[in-house]
Formats: structure tokens, C-alpha cells, sequence
């Protein structure tokens, strides 16, 4: 099935992000892997009144099915207005390889796309973006590129050192892409493993400040930026996990981001470890029981709170729009 976003009642990115650059906050960008995950988010988001981005993966796309995806996130849009709140629902590709994959998504009914070229020249960069942002914009779906390169794993890849942004390209990049939002390297890493316990990361905020100097008022994307919470890491271990222990970015040093142009964060490890810890804990306190809306019940509100939290502590979007009547 071939959907335009608009009949699924999802939105661009467009408004969403001026309104949180006017407003001081950053959208979140959340990444789905199931149906309690998506759930768990839309849920925080409608309770909350914050503007929500719905993301996933290729490998997502391709687990959960590409038939089904725009539907969930139909049904995302659904729960929203009977719950009688208004904030408004994208969904985006996250880390786009190539045309066909941001192709294939917007004829799905994504209503925004990243395509990350951040590792190819800087001229391939600009023309491959190029190519997909104006295949996008005749539908008038937004496209997210990158510049810069992040340190971490995604996806099992692993991508060893950061290759800050060069303030210096970005005025061009976005000039000759006509993209729409742009992430970039800052400090932030992808994964469960970003900082050793004992580390003090601190976000490049310079680079950031910089970066707005050349293109004022431009959205800015920050991906890997989960905080890795210790009781997560501590729950999987206590209920029979292994995890190396690790941190990952402070909500403090965020939420300073979030006040700058920084429009939209990603978040995606931490609901992972939300999930397995929470699972973990439910079946191994129940070994007998084997009703799994029960435990696979427990992932989803701990998921749930945890994102309420991030999006009241950190994203600051919380009543950005009207909040859902029936908690
Ligand atoms: P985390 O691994 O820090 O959650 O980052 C996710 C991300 O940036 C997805 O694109």
C-alpha cells in the first residue's frame, strides 16, 4: 500500500520545528521497535501536550513490516485525537542510506526522512541529499541530512572516533541541499556504550553556538543522545542481564541544547534499556506468570514514565500543545 502522509493525519516536520525554536524547546524524536514501544510513546507525548516524531529504522521497517508501519503510525494519530489532545505526529526514517530507501519511505507515507551522508565526501554529501530533498519536496515531505560524524554503535555498526561539525560547511551544505533540518556532531554518541562510568562528557556547545552564527534560525538535530540511566543498567544486571556499566549524556548538558536552535533529539537506547530491565524484572519477579500483555505490560509503562520524565525534564516540550483528557 502507497499512503500520502497527510491521509494518515501525520504532519512534516516544518511547523514543529519553528514553534520549538521560538519557544525554547526540542521535539522529541523517539524510535520505535514494536507495538508497546510505540505505544509507550505516544501515550508520554499525548499526556504530556509534546509534539512527537515518530522514527525508525531500516532494520524496524524491515522487522516489524513495511505494511504495518504507516498504520501504527495511523493509529498513533487516532489514539491522539480520541484522547482529545492536538499535538501534532511525524513519522521520519531515521539514517536513510540512499534515494531508494527515502523513496520507498515517503511512498509509504513518512512524512519526514533523514538521509545520512555524513560519511562521503562533502561534495557526494551535498549531491546525494540533494537528490532525495527534491524527490521529498514535491510531496512536501521534510528531509533531515548530516554533517559530521558520531562515534558509537547503531544498528550493530560501530563507528570509532567523532568528527566534529566544521562550522565552515554548514552555511553551504544547506544552501545547496535545500534540506531542511541538519544534525550535527557536537560530543553526542550513539548507543549504550558512549562514556565509561567516571567520565564528565560535556556537549561542544561552542561548535553548536557557532554553528547558529552561520545559519540563524536553521533546526538543528542532536542524535545519540541518550542519558544510559544507571537504574536501567542496574536492573538488567540485578535480574540476570549483561551490560557493561556505562553513562551516556547528562540531562543537564541537553537541556542547555535544547535552548538553542536545537529542534529535534534522538533518543532510542534508552528506551531499549527501559524495555529490558523493566522485562527482565516482571518475569523474573512472575516465572510463573505467562500472560505477556502482563510483562510485556510492565516494559511498556516503564517506558512510558521514563519518556514523561525526559520530555518534562529535558525536552521541555511539555503543554506545547493541548495535553490528552483521559489519563
Ligand atoms: P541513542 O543511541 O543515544 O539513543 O541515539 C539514537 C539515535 O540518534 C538514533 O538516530
Amino acid at each position: 500500500m502507497s499512503y500520502n502522509y497527510k491521509e494518515l493525519g501525520l504532519v512534516n516536520t516544518r511547523e514543529m520545528f519553528k514553534k520549538a525554536n521560538e519557544n525554547g524547546y526540542a521535539v522529541p524524536a523517539f524510535n520505535f521497535n514494536n507495538l508497546e514501544q510505540a505505544l509507550a510513546i505516544i501515550e508520554a507525548c499525548a499526556e504530556t501536550g509534546s509534539p512527537v516524531i515518530l522514527q525508525c529504522s531500516k532494520e524496524v521497517i524491515e522487522y516489524i513490516g513495511a505494511t504495518m508501519i504507516p498504520l501504527i503510525a495511523k493509529g498513533a494519530v487516532d489514539y491522539v485525537k480520541a484522547s482529545g489532545s492536538e499535538i501534532p505526529v511525524a513519522l521520519h526514517l531515521d539514517h536513510g542510506s540512499n534515494f531508494e530507501m527515502a523513496k520507498k519511505c515517503i511512498d509509504l507515507g513518512f512524512s519526514s526522512v533523514m538521509f545520512d551522508g555524513s560519511h562521503y565526501p562533502f561534495a557526494e554529501n551535498i549531491s546525494k541529499t540533494r537528490e532525495i530533498v527534491e524527490y521529498a519536496h514535491l510531496k512536501n515531505v521534510t528531509v533531515e541530512a548530516e554533517l559530521g560524524v558520531l562515534a558509537g554503535v547503531e544498528e550493530g555498526k560501530k563507528v570509532e572516533k567523532h568528527e566534529f561539525t566544521r562550522p565552515e560547511e554548514v552555511e553551504n551544505f544547506v544552501k545547496q541541499t535545500g534540506v531542511d533540518s541538519l544534525a550535527i556532531a557536537i560530543g553526542t554518541s550513539h548507543g549504550a556504550h558512549k562514556f565509561k562510568p567516571g567520565d564528565d562528557p560535556k556537549l561542544k556547545l561552542e561548535v553548536l553556538a557557532e554553528i547558529e552564527r552561520k545559519i540563524p534560525g536553521f533546526p538543528i538535530v542532536l542524535h545519540g543522545s541518550s542519558a544510559v540511566p544507571k537504574q536501567y543498567i542496574e536492573m538488567i544486571k540485578q535480574y540476570g542481564g549483561i551490560i557493561k556499566d556505562a553513562i551516556g549524556i547528562s540531562d543537564t548538558e541537553l537541556r542547555k541544547a535544547t535552548r538553542s536552535a536545537v529542534a529535534k533529539i534522538n533518543v532510542s537506547t534508552d528506551g531499549s534499556l527501559a524495555f529490558t530491565g523493566a522485562l527482565r524484572k516482571a518475569l523474573a519477579e512472575k516465572p510463573e506468570e505467562f500472560d505477556l500483555k502482563k510483562y510485556l505490560g510492565a516494559a511498556k509503562e516503564e517506558m512510558k514514565a521514563y519518556y514523561k520524565t525526559k520530555i518534562i525534564n529535558v525536552f521541555g516540550s511539555e503543554g506545547a500543545y493541548k495535553k490528552s483528557t483521559i489519563v
